[in-house]
This record gives C-alpha cells, structure tokens and sequence, in this order.
C-alpha cells in the first residue's frame, strides 16, 4: 500500500466512512449477514443521479437459457447472499458465460464483464484521466463502475492478466471491500449488491500464469464440465435448432473427440461448438460438411486427427 492510500484509509477511519453499516441501509437479502460477521457488506454509495443511467447498458433484459446441471445455481445464490467473491473453472466453451449471465438475470444485478489479456493494465480497471475540451476528466474503469454502483463484475480469463493488475482486486475481496483509485485520490466503498466473479480455464494454465495463492484464497469456487449426455443433448437442440436425436449424435462425437485430449488434442470439441454444427444442419448444411467445419476443422492441423474425427463424424452421419 502506497503512502496515498495509507492516508486515504486514515482520513477515511477517522470519518467513520469504513465502519460497518447501519442496518437501514443494507438491501433486504443482506440484512441478516451483519450478525454472522461473515458478509462485508458497506454502505451504499451516496446514490449518484447518474447511477441508474451508468449501470443501464448492463442490465439483462431477458431471461438466458440456462439448464441447471447440478446444484449450481443454489450454491451461487448462497455464495452471493454472502458476496463471496467467486471463482468459475472449467474447459472453453461449457457454459461459465453463460452460467453468471443466467445468475445476473436471476439476481436482478447488472453484469459488467471484462475480459483479460496480458496488456491489461491496472488502469484499464479502475479508470483513468482523459484530456477533452473542458480539461481532464476521470473517467471510472469496469471495476470501478461495479464498485461504485453495485454490479456484478466478471472479469473473463483472468489468469491473462499479469499479476501486478490482479492484485488491485485484492482489497475489493476480502473484508474491507474497497477499491483505491490512487490516481484520484478516492477510496470507492464497494456498493452493497457489488460482487466478483471471475473465471479461467484450469487447462491452459502454465506455472508462469498461475493466480497467485494470495489471489485465489480470496475466492469461492465452482468446477464447469461439459454436460452428461443427455442434457448436453438437450442444451444443443434448444441452442441450435436440431432435433434431440441430431443433437445426441453430435454429443457422440465430441465424446469421442474428448477422449484424445492429451493425445493429440490440446482441448476436446465444446458444447459451443457442438451448437455451431447444430445450427449448420438446422440451416440445411449436410450433417457432414457441417461437422468437418465447425467441429473438426477447427481444432486441430493434424492430418491424422482430423482423419479420425472425420472417421468419429461418419460413424454418426
Ligand atoms: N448448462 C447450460 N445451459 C444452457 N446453455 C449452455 C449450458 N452450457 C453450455 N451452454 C451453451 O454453450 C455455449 C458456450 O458457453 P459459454 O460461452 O458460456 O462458455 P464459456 O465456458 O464461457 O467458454 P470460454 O471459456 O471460452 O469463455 C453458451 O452460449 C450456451 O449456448
Ligand atoms: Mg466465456
């Protein structure tokens, strides 16, 4: 902690800004934690007129389709009443997107969502400076929009960004829930309803892109998987347009195809992918011309595998 943010943190102590809130103004769903000590919930944010406007673009205006493959749902429910910050792992395309737009929906929250890369630098979170007409003006990053408003923030592929970024989330996720904008001079008290969600693919983690076990201690988490069977079956037909039986075949063949992950497979064939193919044949492409292109083609360059899926796509079609 820089010497800014020590003394923001003393004058805010001093004015009693960091103390727990009084019960009036917690949400409704919030309002028992206190007792626990479990959930750091603070104040809300003096209400700015502009708040509703910041955070309009992010609400989620339908419901997303979105089919419960265990006690997912209910465990992120109980992880958010308590603004545990949450951690999705699980392989590319099984449905961790998807899974925090469903739950944004359900809990009626905004969800602002960044996705990482290595150039990500901490301003691009928190906010910056910019020169217009009138001078500078602050601009807030996604994660200072979330915290200051109250959104869910869902920071994608997280293990992307280099670490000296990841750490400006560590004091929005632990008790003090505060987020430092040192270049401005301001402390922003998470709102109530903020949460952190962020996400990674345990599979293309190497040790240089790790979370750093400071991070990651800071989180719950929720392991993702391609479906079983049948209710991948049914997230392809409802996805794509295919009948079930279509639908079953194309998850027969990303069985196959996930079964030589690690043998000449860096990753198997997705739920995403399977919904590629699916809408090719709902729009009248051949069963497999629609395979080759949007299940075998694109993940792998090697002659011999791509004969196999193809071999794995006839046996089907
Ligand atoms: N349980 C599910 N219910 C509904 N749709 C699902 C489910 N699982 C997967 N899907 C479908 O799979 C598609 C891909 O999922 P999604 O984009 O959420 O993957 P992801 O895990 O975020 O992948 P990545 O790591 O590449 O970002 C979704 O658009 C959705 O159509
Ligand atoms: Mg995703």
């Amino acid at each position: 902690m820089n010497t800014l943010t020590r003394r923001l943190y003393a004058a805010r102590a001093q004015q009693g800004t960091v103390a727990a809130p009084p019960r009036d103004v917690r949400p409704a769903s919030t309002a028992a934690l206190g007792e626990t000590g479990r959930a750091p919930v603070r104040p809300a944010v003096a209400v700015d007129p502009g708040a509703a406007d910041a955070l309009a673009a992010y609400r989620i205006p339908r419901e997303p389709y979105w089919r419960p493959v265990g006690d997912e749902v209910a465990l992120y429910e109980a992880a958010y009443a308590v603004r545990m910050p949450m951690m999705l792992k699980g392989p590319t395309g099984c449905g961790k997107t998807r899974f925090v737009e469903y739950m944004a929906w359900k809990l009626g929250k905004p969800l602002i969502t960044v996705a990482c890369h290595e150039d990500m630098t901490a301003s691009d979170l928190v906010g910056r400076f910019l020169l217009d007409a009138s001078g500078t003006r602050w601009q807030d990053g996604p994660l200072a929009l979330a915290a200051r408003y109250g959104a869910i923030c869902y920071l994608d592929e997280v293990v992307e960004a280099r670490q000296d970024t990841t750490v400006v989330i560590h004091p929005l996720t632990d008790k003090r829930r505060m987020l430092p904008l040192e270049k401005k001079g301001e402390v922003i008290e998470a709102h109530p309803d903020f949460q952190l969600v962020v996400s990674f693919n345990p599979g293309y983690q190497s040790l240089m892109k790790d979370l750093k076990q400071s991070t990651k201690q800071r989180f719950g988490a929720l392991d993702f998987d391609y479906p079983e069977h049948e209710v991948e079956a049914e997230i392809v037909a409802h996805e794509s347009g295919v009948d079930r039986e279509t639908a079953g075949k194309l998850v027969h063949i990303a069985e196959r195809a996930r079964n030589l992950k690690g043998h000449g497979l860096d990753e198997g064939i997705s739920t995403r992918m399977l919904i590629h193919a699916g809408s090719l044949i709902a729009q009248g492409v051949p069963a497999l011309s629609a395979c080759r292109m949007a299940l075998v083609r694109p993940i792998t360059d090697d002659a011999d595998m791509r004969d196999a899926l193809d071999a794995a796509v006839t046996t089907y079609f």
